[in-house]
């Protein structure tokens, strides 16, 4: 399975970390990784750790200024793409089909290829209740991230062992 990853410029990049090390211990899964301008600078100003980190874990990393890479076209064939976390402004040029940069170009390619694409946007109020989840009893920002990872994973039908299912409310 090839899978594709954009990372951009909004708040939260951490999360595209834990989804990149989840899909690294997936057997088979060959990750495209893009990080736009926006995603580089603000992994410097949110993580501790060096960006390398990151793109180590994937198998290809593409320039987000390559219009030429593979997967700007339909006949190189993935599952789909993940943005995590997509900035507003990845959003809409997704949106509007103004792909002038290679994550924008990619996500157009899935979308008129009928492939998945999840997006992952920061923001609220969207971003509080409908990203966020407390049924599963998260202790800390590690519990929530994981939660978000394992749910993206799923429309994929990766199992994530992380996450924790709602069971319903029975006891
Ligand atoms: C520290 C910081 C945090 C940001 N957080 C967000 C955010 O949460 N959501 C968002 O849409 N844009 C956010 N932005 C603005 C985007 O980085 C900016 O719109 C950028 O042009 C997005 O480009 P990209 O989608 O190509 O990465 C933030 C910028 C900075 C410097």
């Amino acid at each position: 399975m090839k899978i594709i990853v954009g990372v951009t410029g909004a708040s939260g990049v951490e999360m595209s970390y834990y989804l990149l090390k989840a899909l690294h211990s997936i057997e088979g899964c060959e990750i495209h990784l893009i990080v736009s301008e926006g995603g580089t600078r603000n992994w410097g100003f949110e993580m501790d750790r060096p960006l390398a980190d990151l793109l180590t874990l994937a198998h290809i990393v593409h320039d987000v200024n390559d219009m030429a890479a593979a997967i700007s076209s339909g006949s190189f064939v993935t599952a789909g793409m993940i943005v995590m976390p997509c900035s507003m402004k990845t959003l809409a040029g997704i949106a509007s089909g103004y792909a002038d940069n290679l994550i924008l170009r990619a996500v157009d390619v899935c979308l008129k290829e009928n492939r998945r694409v999840v997006l992952v946007p920061r923001e609220t109020p969207l971003g509080k209740v409908h990203m966020l989840t407390f049924y599963n009893g998260p202790k800390t920002i590690d519990d929530q991230i994981n939660h978000i990872v394992g749910k993206v994973l799923m429309q994929f039908g990766i199992s994530h062992d992380k996450l924790v299912p709602w069971k319903g409310s029975a006891r």
